[in-house]
């Protein structure tokens, strides 16, 4: 469809409009490369392969500096990720409250494992050792919602709640 072709090169433009706009406000400064990284993935909701060979180009740094350290840092992502991110505690208080019935419940809901988005991009899966709220495990969190005291069938129902 015509329309929808369209609309997606106007989505790009304007990311692709955002991304220079990015890249003056860091032009010669020193130590760009980490805040650069930060502004292209709040643009692209991620990091692309192209994104990042521009990003090298632009700051005229060897590729595989650039990929080295988007992929070092655990804060960088490099696939596209789900609009909602559901982060499963596997902690200690958790683990002894059947954290691992809820993960597995949630893997056969969404059909990804750990680290996976779904391929609608509704949802990233993931899992942390703690989410600081252990009085309520077994605990999920998705986005910034906690959801605590969990059972594995009250997940299909929390799950709707997202678009
Ligand atoms: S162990 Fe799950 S919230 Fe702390």
């Amino acid at each position: 469809m015509p329309e929808a072709c369209c609309a997606q090169s106007a989505e790009d433009l304007q990311k692709e409009k955002q991304l220079d706009e990015l890249f003056a406000q860091w032009r010669g400064v020193k130590g760009a490369l980490i805040p650069i990284l930060q502004g292209a993935q709040e643009i692209y909701g991620y990091l692309p392969k192209e994104v990042l060979l521009r990003i090298a180009r632009e700051l005229k740094l060897p590729p595989s500096r650039v990929f080295g350290v988007a992929t070092f840092y655990a804060q960088f992502h490099l696939q596209p990720r789900g609009r909602n991110i559901v982060r499963v505690c596997l902690g200690t208080a958790c683990h002894v409250r059947g954290a691992s019935k809820i993960f597995e419940r949630m893997q056969q809901e969404l059909g990804v494992g750990d680290g996976e988005t779904t391929e609608d991009l509704r949802f990233t899966l993931e899992t942390v050792a703690c989410l600081g709220c252990c009085g309520l495990s077994p605990v999920v969190m998705i986005n910034d919602d906690t959801h605590g005291r969990l059972v594995p069938d009250k997940l299909k129902g929390i799950l709707e709640q997202y678009d």
